[in-house]
């Protein structure tokens, strides 16, 4: 059966792969940051995982308010790269996995996630910024991809306690796939942030650590907010924290807790890493 390594959470911000790129880690702005990533890297590198299940929210570039599925999966060999209004990124394509994907699908119709499956699907930085800060210089062709695009833009939002069901839902199914891939889960976004608007630029410092702390063991606590109370407490992109959600329903049994930081501001964000191993990871 596939087993699942673990969950990585991670912030997406679009700078931070800008900063990548022109190679500005080590600067005084970015160091503390980007020094938090080399023991989950370290983590992935040991592990080897095969599959990354990333929960992700889709900026509006493939999916715009006209026409916004709830939840949809990706079942693409590939994944090309969205125009985020400089051009098409110049980073190589995401790798897809199309028959975990399709047993993934299945499994959801059947347990009533009646999801949006797409056979084709451009991707963001939600995306793609998580995978170049585990394999930087792009090196992430090797690891497929499941994408799952949770919709955090426009309301109404699938709730907190839907996207930790809906990752469950998720998790039980690769669990019962009978190959015997590893499989690591990501949660990208968050956590808290406001981009526009009145509170433009509003961090709740001490919100962001409570999810950090309660998410390991006691999610029960976070799957009981509204997303108007996610709005009130971290901002109106805070609802990104459901993809962190859905990335802990989907994990199961014991968790080790192999990495915490939060680092802020990064651009207009409060950002979060963390990692929960369960107990399949060597
Ligand atoms: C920023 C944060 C995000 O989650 C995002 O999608 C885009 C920008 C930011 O803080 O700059
Ligand atoms: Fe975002």
């Amino acid at each position: 059966m596939a087993k699942i390594l673990g969950g990585i959470a991670t912030s997406h911000i679009p700078a931070i792969g800008v900063a990548m790129d022109k190679g500005l880690e080590q600067t005084p702005y970015w160091k503390d940051f980007f020094d938090a990533y080399p023991p989950v890297r370290e983590w992935l590198y040991a592990q080897q995982p095969d599959i990354a299940v990333i929960f992700y929210n889709d900026h509006g570039l493939e999916f715009f308010h006209d026409r916004k599925p709830t939840f949809a999966i990706g079942a693409a060999a590939q994944y090309d790269n969205a125009d985020e209004g400089w051009g098409i990124a110049e980073i190589p394509p995401v790798t897809g996995e199309t028959e975990l994907s399709w047993h993934i699908i299945n499994q959801l119709v059947e347990h009533e996630f009646d999801v949006t499956v797409c056979q084709e699907m451009k991707v963001d930085h939600g995306l793609t910024v998580p995978l170049t800060l585990m394999w930087p210089g792009h090196q992430y062709g090797h690891i497929k991809v499941i994408p799952i695009a949770i919709n955090c833009e426009r309301h109404p939002m699938p709730k907190p306690s839907r996207c930790f069901d809906f990752g469950k839902a998720i998790g039980d199914a690769i669990r019962s796939y009978s190959g015997n891939q590893k499989v690591v889960v990501f949660g990208t976004g968050g956590l808290s942030h406001q981009l526009d608007g009145q509170r433009a630029g509003f961090i709740n410092k001490a919100f962001d650590l409570y999810c950090m702390e309660k998410i390991v063991d006691e999610p029960e606590a976070l799957i009981k907010f509204s997303n108007f109370d996610l709005v009130e407490q971290a901002g109106s992109q805070g609802v990104e924290l459901n993809m962190w959600l859905a990335m802990r329903g989907a994990l199961q049994g014991k968790l080790i807790e192999l990495h915490r930081s939060y680092h802020l501001p990064i651009s207009n964000t409060g950002a979060g890493l963390q990692l929960l191993a369960t107990t399949e990871a060597v």
